[in-house]
């Protein structure tokens, strides 16, 4: 496969080309894109020396798999373009995901739906995809009617800036803000830009997305979105009321059985997720199942994956792997 990796200098594009050399994945050719101002920069991949080129010169370099991680604008302006010049495109940002005629996959989940017709195919929201990871199997058996969701979000799904900025205030530096306030010491309940029905855009992709993915919209999701300062993983705790009744100890179970889960639940050891061993892992870690004893059928959990990995690169690479696998591309 001839692969261009598209924001090859970010921080998801660092992690993206990690993933696919530790995986693997079947490249004859890699094509390493990011803005004009990288041009000629040097990456390197498996131990070999990269130049950075630019989209142009991508598109005409006509790759296979193009898999984006360049922010939305680029996406908007540049995937359909890779698309017509036969391109399959698996793009990380926001721009397609709600467009009813591009695919949102987290491939453990609905991958099957892909064709060879799909050019552009969505990745998901970082929080949404630890999200419905576990909820998947679980709405599945017992079906969902509400999910109530809080997320912890660390810093790196902001990108460098914010990480840079974490680390000048930790090092008591005065530098670049990539928040309008401290987030040392904090708790941002602002996550991406806010909309006018005072939802965040982050929160407003949590409650739409697992809609598309679970192809149901028999269920609904609320969510607040907030900033912590941790450097990498995003914790969710999360309420889901079911139409019908569960057993805690089949909810562990169906959990530990799903490919791609982790159960780490045992109060008696201190035992549950927590974004400092999820970091680098390809899995989705849930813990502190418990029942809501307020309201019935309805279940507590903590949920926590490394967002640039699972939530990011490893999705999107899972996503170009199916398509060979399935000779889709
Ligand atoms: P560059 O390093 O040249 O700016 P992050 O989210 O970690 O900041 O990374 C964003 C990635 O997207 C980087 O690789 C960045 O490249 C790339 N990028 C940003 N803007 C553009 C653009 N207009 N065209 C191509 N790549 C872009």
């Amino acid at each position: 496969m001839k692969v261009a990796v598209v924001g090859a200098t970010g921080m998801v594009g660092e992690v993206m080309l990690k993933v696919l050399a530790e995986r693997n994945f079947p490249i004859t050719e890699l094509v390493l894109v990011a803005s004009e101002r990288s041009v000629g920069k040097k990456l390197s991949y498996k131990g070999e020396e990269y130049s950075v080129v630019g989209l142009a010169d991508a598109v005409a370099s006509k790759p296979d798999i193009a898999i984006f991680s360049a922010g939305g604008d680029t996406s908007t302006k540049w995937a359909p373009k890779f698309a017509e010049a036969g391109t399959t495109v698996i793009d990380n940002s926001s721009a397609w995901r709600m467009d009813p005629t591009k695919k949102l996959v987290v491939p453990e989940i609905n991958a099957s739906e892909l064709t060879k017709e799909d050019k552009i195919i969505a990745n998901p929201n970082c929080s949404t995809i630890q999200l419905v990871m576990a909820l998947a199997p679980l709405h599945n058996k017992y079906k969902m009617k509400r999910v109530v969701i809080s997320t912890y979000q660390s810093v790196s799904g902001t990108g460098v800036k914010a990480v840079q900025q974490l680390e000048n205030e930790i090092a008591g530096i005065q530098g670049e803000m990539a928040y309008p306030y401290p987030i040392g010491r904090n708790a941002l309940p602002h996550c991406d830009v806010f909309l006018e029905n005072g939802y965040t855009k982050e929160e407003m992709k949590l409650a739409r997305e697992p809609q598309k993915i679970l192809d149901d919209r028999t269920f609904s999701v609320t969510a607040t979105a907030v900033r912590i300062p941790t450097a990498g993983g995003h914790s969710e705790s999360v309420n889901v009321e079911f139409y019908n009744d569960f057993d805690l100890a089949d909810v562990r179970k169906l959990l530990s059985e799903t490919p791609g889960i982790v159960v780490q639940d045992n109060p008696d050891t201190n035992t549950y997720p927590m974004p400092i061993y999820a970091h680098d892992k390809d899995d989705v870690f849930v813990g502190r199942i418990r029942r809501d004893e307020t309201q019935r059928h309805t279940l507590n959990m903590w949920i926590v994956s490394d967002n640039l990995r699972k939530g990011a690169a490893t999705n999107a690479v899972q996503i170009a792997e199916f398509l060979v696998e399935n000779d889709l591309v």
